[in-house]
């Protein structure tokens, strides 16, 4: 049985339409470099545009010395600030002698006497990002040249960013709507790079504009995916709501750019800082340091020092399956969300980020991530290994850190083996069995060894039959980690095994809209499984459904059920990226009188200025527990009642709905 949950937010049938475009790009870039995510150093995010050679020289010496260059922390890049302001008469880029008096030869002789890789910057605008006079040229129609000149200082690894890029608006700083995409100029920095033979990790740099994910791979060795990380906490849910679609985008050769980190800068706390490292490490993006290691003021602070060099998580982050974690599931009132990934040995790492301010008790069940039993459990930040823990996890998390948990000697989620359960005379009690949703409708199968004779068997108070060594139930079970199942006849069962529910699809067409919604139809192929969706769901408009319950809940009181919310949204945070751009959209789903609010991410999976939909008509998948279903009736209304308090008015567009009953 697969695991329960895997790849469930975002299903791949739902985007296998969308044609990848990398045939029709020239060249291809196959370096055989970043067979797992590039690691190193870079000195924008302490320096800014001001590195020097004392400032490179001091940080590159310390790689080695902190002990990091051992654990894999191996480029040593150059950000913006080193250049002179303008081309040599022969047209070569020349460092600027003051900031470099040794000069960039000297710089990559030293960085390469250390056994580290030396890295340079540059830009595929007509100027480099470096702002203030003098303006720096930057690399545009100067590829060739420009790669040569790289290559004869031994360099070994090139960022390249995107200012002063777009033609059509005379080349302003930046530019998030160009008329052109930005995959030409960096397919003529690709081919410019591979034509000098020397191998260099490529670097594309270009703030996630024109989805990327679609182009990158070819080109370079990592795309960023997002606007720069900013040093407010809020930045990384900003990065990783963006991320959300393009997980599955990454793997070895070409990898999912979340920005520098900024651990050991001073700007989170310790446990914001094992947040950024953890999710960076198991999205699989490149782990580079973007903090003053050492130099003639600074050193790095232990206790960031420690984070960036640990085993665990740089193991995580350079595992050999490269399969980058995914997001799975997240509780927006309740504020925290989980994030997992496979590693090879057959082994599931797990993040649960706890966004609240307040440090708390959480719980990780492990069948939202497609574990039912772990045979051991590695809690990283807490210290604390565990042995045969089944269904959840449950530990202290400090406000907006992370649980990060290591599984392994996994059970696939659902089935309940009866070596792990309680016998108690000819009973056997499974524990701690999981529900998704709170249903009547869960089959169960229970297997026994060597059964000849019909022999009869009680679950859960009713009387069965067995015939043969398998029994199939039906069984109710509450949306919790704590439900019990008493099985109880002469002869032991071996195993309990419980079959995931189905969703039953309602499609937005169904629904009536009110106020400003409003239904439209998608191109053709998109807005999957409906080919339309109701926009502009808002405070002052809806789109409700009466949903009878197809059969009789036994309980009399109100329930919850799990429910998959079918949306769109690609509402994605450029210029406000240092304000207050999140990439979320609310959404409220109100059963009867209940109301709840999910913050939506992107699920945009294609351009977002040159494809049929722009983003807007990819269906993501986001899976929430809603509570005050009855019997009968069921008035549903999806909409956005607290408006502008998400900061957009309106919600995410609504594709449908998938209720377990
Ligand atoms: C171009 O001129 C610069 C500055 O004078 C010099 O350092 C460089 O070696 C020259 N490059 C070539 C390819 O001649
Ligand atoms: C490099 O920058 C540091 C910090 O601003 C300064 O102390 C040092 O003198 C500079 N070195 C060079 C070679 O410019
Ligand atoms: C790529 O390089 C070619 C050849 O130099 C040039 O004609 C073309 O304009 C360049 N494309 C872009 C998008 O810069």
């Amino acid at each position: 049985m697969p695991p329960r949950f895997s790849f469930k937010q975002f299903i791949l049938p739902f985007f296998s339409l969308i044609n990848i475009s990398h045939e029709t790009l020239s060249p291809r870039l196959d370096n055989g470099l970043a067979i797992t995510p590039p690691m190193g150093w870079n000195s924008y995010n302490h320096y800014s545009c001001a590195p020097n050679e004392t400032i490179i020289h001091s940080n590159a010496q310390a790689l080695v010395n902190l002990g990091l260059q051992t654990l894999g922390y191996h480029y040593v890049t150059v950000d913006c600030g080193w250049t002179l302001p303008n081309r040599a008469e022969n047209g070569t880029l020349t460092w600027n002698p003051a900031r470099f008096p040794s000069g960039y030869f000297a710089l990559g002789d030293f960085i390469h006497s250390l056994g580290l890789g030396f890295g340079v910057y540059q830009d595929a605008g007509i100027q480099t990002c470096m702002t203030g006079e003098p303006t720096q040229v930057g690399s545009l129609f100067h590829e060739d040249i420009d790669a040569e000149t790289f290559a004869s200082w031994g360099a070994d690894l090139l960022k390249y960013d995107d200012c002063y890029s777009e033609a059509a608006a005379g080349y302003p700083n930046v530019d998030y709507t160009p008329v052109v995409s930005p995959s030409g100029r960096y397919a003529n920095m690709t081919a410019a790079l591979l034509a000098t033979k020397r191998p260099f990790l490529f670097q594309i740099c270009n703030w996630g504009v024109d989805f990327p994910a679609l182009w990158a791979p070819a080109l370079g060795n990592s795309w960023r995916a997002t606007n720069d990380i900013i040093p407010a906490y809020r930045t990384i849910s900003r990065i990783l709501n963006q991320v959300v679609p393009q997980t599955d985008f990454a793997g070895p050769g070409h990898w999912v750019d979340l920005d520098m980190l900024e651990v050991g800068n001073d700007i989170f706390t310790i446990p914001e800082e094992q947040t950024h490292f953890s999710l960076w490490a198991i999205l699989k993006s490149p782990l580079v340091i973007g903090a003053a290691l050492k130099d003639t003021y600074t050193s790095i602070p232990t206790a960031s020092l420690a984070i960036l060099k640990n085993q665990d998580v740089i193991g995580y982050n350079q595992d050999s399956l490269g399969v980058s974690a995914s997001f799975r599931r997240r509780w927006t009132e309740e504020g925290y969300e989980i994030w997992a990934g496979p590693l090879s040995e057959s082994r599931v790492v797990v993040a649960l980020i706890n966004l609240q301010d307040e440090a708390r008790s959480l719980t990780v069940d492990f069948p939202d991530v497609g574990v039912q039993k772990a045979g051991s459990v590695k809690d990283i930040w807490n210290g604390v290994t565990s042995s045969n823990v089944l269904t959840s996890y449950t530990a202290n998390v400090a406000a907006h850190g992370t649980l990060l948990l290591e599984l392994g000697e996994l059970v696939t989620a659902g089935i309940y083996n009866a070596s792990d359960a309680v016998k108690t005379g000819q009973t056997t009690t499974f524990e701690k069995v999981f529900g998704l949703t709170t249903s009547q409708n869960y089959s169960a199968v229970l297997t026994f060894a060597n059964n000849k004779d019909s022999t009869s068997i009680v679950v859960n108070g009713k009387g069965y039959t067995l015939e043969g060594s398998s029994l199939t139930v039906p069984l109710g079970l509450n949306a919790t980690n704590s439900n019990t199942v008493n099985v109880t006849s002469s002869i032991s069962p071996n195993s309990l095994s419980i079959t995931p529910q189905n969703a039953t699809f309602y499609p937005s067409t169904s629904f009536t809209t009110s106020g400003s919604s409003d239904l439209t139809t998608c191109y053709t192929g998109l807005c999957q499984p409906v080919g339309s969706k109701i926009g502009y769901l808002s405070a002052t408009g809806s789109a409700s459904l009466s949903i009878p319950a197809p059969y009789k809940f036994s309980s009399a009181s109100t329930v919850s059920k799990y429910v998959d919310i079918y949306f769109c949204n690609n509402d994605i945070a450029f210029a406000t990226s240092w304000d207050y751009g999140t990439n979320t959209r609310n959404m409220t789903i109100t059963v009867n009188s209940v109301t709840t609010r999910v913050e939506l991410p992107l699920s945009g999976r294609s351009s977002e200025l040159f494809s049929p939909g722009l983003g807007w008509e990819d269906t993501g998948l986001f899976g929430v527990l809603l509570d005050g279903w009855t019997d009968g009736n069921n008035e549903v209304v999806v909409g956005n009642v607290y408006g502008n308090e998400g900061l957009v008015n309106y919600a995410a567009d609504f594709v449908g709905l998938g209720i377990y009953w």
